[in-house]
C-alpha cells in the first residue's frame, strides 16, 4: 500500500497507516517530495513572515518544559511598554513585514484593557497588517475584546490532546478541557486560529501523536505550529532528551498532506536543535518563519528552552538571514500579509 500517495489524495490514513508512517523513516523522501508538491501548488514558493514580538516573560503558569514558567527563581524577568512594542512593529513594517505576533507567558499585569489599548493603537498606525495574539488562556469575553479592538489571529498550540499526556507536561491547576475550549471560542468569534503542539515531549507516544492529529481535525485551525521539545537546565524536564529533527520535519510533511492550505511555521526551535533545521522544516511543506523582532537587550531572557538562536542580531540581521537561508531553500519570503489560503468550494450541480 502506497500510504504517501493515499495521503496525498485523501488527506487522510487510518490510525494504523499514520502509526507506520510516523514510526518508519522508509517512506521519507517521497513523503517530504509529495508535501513539496502540494505547498506548491496552492502557495507556490512563497514563504510569508511573521515578526515575532516578545513583549513579557512573566508567567502565572508552571508548565513543567518551559523555561519561563513561574517557579524558575533564576530567570531575569522583563516587560515591554506599549511605545517598546510600537517601535518593535515601525521597524518591522519598514522592514516588511505585514503581520505581528505578540506572545508572552501569562502575565496578569497586562491587563484586557491595556492589551486592548495597545492592539487598537499597532490598528490604526498598521492598517494593513494583521496582528497576531499569543497570550494564552483568556475568557471568552477577553478574546471578544481582543479582536473588537483589532486582532484577527490567535496562537495557542493544545500541546498534546491527550488526557493522560496532558497531566504529564502541566500542573493540576491546568487543563486540557479549558485549552481546547479556548480555542473553539476564538473560533466561533472570528480569529484566524493556530494550534500545534511539541514534537518528542517528555512521555510522548506515537498514539499521542495520534490522537493530536485527530483533534487538529476537528478543530481544522488555519495555522498549525509543531516544533521539537527542547530542554531547559531550570526546568523538571532538563534532563529529559530533546525532540528529534527527523520527526518534526516527518510531521510537517503529513500535516501538509493532510491540512494542505494549512499555514505552516519552520520553527526556531527546529533551528535551534540543527543548524539547517529551518530549511529543511520547509523543504518538507513549512510555509512561515517567524523572525525575532523583540529589542536586542531582551531577547535573551525569553528563553524557553537551553541553545535559543536568534537571540543577538538586530531585527534586521535576523530578517536578512532568514532571506539568505530562505532563498538557498529554494523558496522566496514576500512582503504580505500572508493570509490562509481557503480551498475553493466545490460546485454542486
Ligand atoms: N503563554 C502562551 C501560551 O501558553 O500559548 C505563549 C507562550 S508559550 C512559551 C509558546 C509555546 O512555546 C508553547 O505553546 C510551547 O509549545 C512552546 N514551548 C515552551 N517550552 C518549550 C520547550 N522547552 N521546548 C519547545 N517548545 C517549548
Ligand atoms: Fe507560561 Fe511557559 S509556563 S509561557
Amino acid at each position: 500500500m502506497d500510504f504517501v500517495k493515499k495521503l496525498s489524495e485523501e488527506r487522510n490514513l487510518s490510525d494504523c497507516e499514520l502509526k507506520e508512517l510516523i514510526e518508519s523513516s522508509k517512506y521519507d523522501e517521497g513523503l517530504f517530495a509529495a508535501a513539496d508538491k502540494k505547498r506548491r501548488e496552492i502557495y507556490g514558493d512563497e514563504v510569508y513572515i511573521r515578526g515575532l514580538i516578545e513583549f513579557t516573560n512573566y508567567c502565572k503558569n508552571n508548565c513543567y518544559y518551559c523555561g519561563i514558567r513561574r517557579d524558575n527563581k533564576n530567570a531575569e524577568r522583563y516587560r515591554l511598554g506599549e511605545e517598546d512594542i510600537l517601535a518593535c512593529c515601525e521597524e518591522g513594517h519598514r522592514l516588511g513585514f505585514r503581520t505581528f505576533v505578540l506572545q508572552g507567558g501569562e502575565d496578569p499585569f497586562y491587563t484586557d484593557k491595556m492589551l486592548c489599548d495597545i492592539i487598537s493603537e499597532i490598528r490604526s498606525r498598521f492598517e494593513d497588517c494583521a496582528i497576531t495574539l499569543s497570550v494564552g488562556e483568556k475568557t471568552k469575553e477577553s478574546y471578544k475584546a481582543f479582536f473588537d479592538a483589532g486582532a484577527n489571529r490567535y496562537l495557542l498550540r493544545h500541546e498534546t490532546a491527550s488526557e493522560a499526556h496532558y497531566k504529564k507536561l502541566h500542573p493540576d491547576s491546568m487543563s486540557l478541557e479549558t485549552r481546547k475550549k479556548c480555542l473553539f471560542d476564538l473560533k466561533e468569534i472570528g480569529f484566524q486560529v493556530g494550534s500545534g503542539f511539541m514534537v518528542g515531549s517528555p512521555y510522548q507516544t506515537t498514539e499521542n501523536i495520534i490522537e493530536d492529529i485527530r483533534f487538529l481535525q476537528k478543530l481544522q485551525p488555519d495555522m498549525i505550529g509543531i516544533g521539537p521539545f527542547i530542554s531547559h537546565e531550570e526546568t523538571p524536564f532538563s534532563s529529559f532528551e530533546n525532540g528529534g529533527m527527523e520527526l518534526t520535519l516527518r510531521l510537517i510533511s503529513i500535516l501538509r498532506l493532510i491540512f494542505p492550505y494549512a499555514l505552516i511555521p519552520s520553527t526556531t526551535a527546529l533551528g535551534t536543535i540543527n543548524p539547517q533545521g529551518r530549511e529543511l522544516g520547509l523543504k518538507a511543506g513549512a510555509n512561515v518563519v517567524m523572525p525575532n523582532l523583540s529589542p536586542v537587550n531582551v531577547r535573551k531572557l525569553y528563553t524557553l528552552y537551553d541553545n535559543k538562536i536568534c537571540t543577538g542580531e538586530e531585527a534586521a540581521q535576523c530578517k536578512g538571514c532568514l532571506e539568505n537561508r530562505v532563498k538557498s531553500a529554494g523558496y522566496r519570503i514576500v512582503t504580505d500579509i500572508g493570509n490562509v489560503k481557503k480551498e475553493k468550494e466545490k460546485i454542486c450541480r
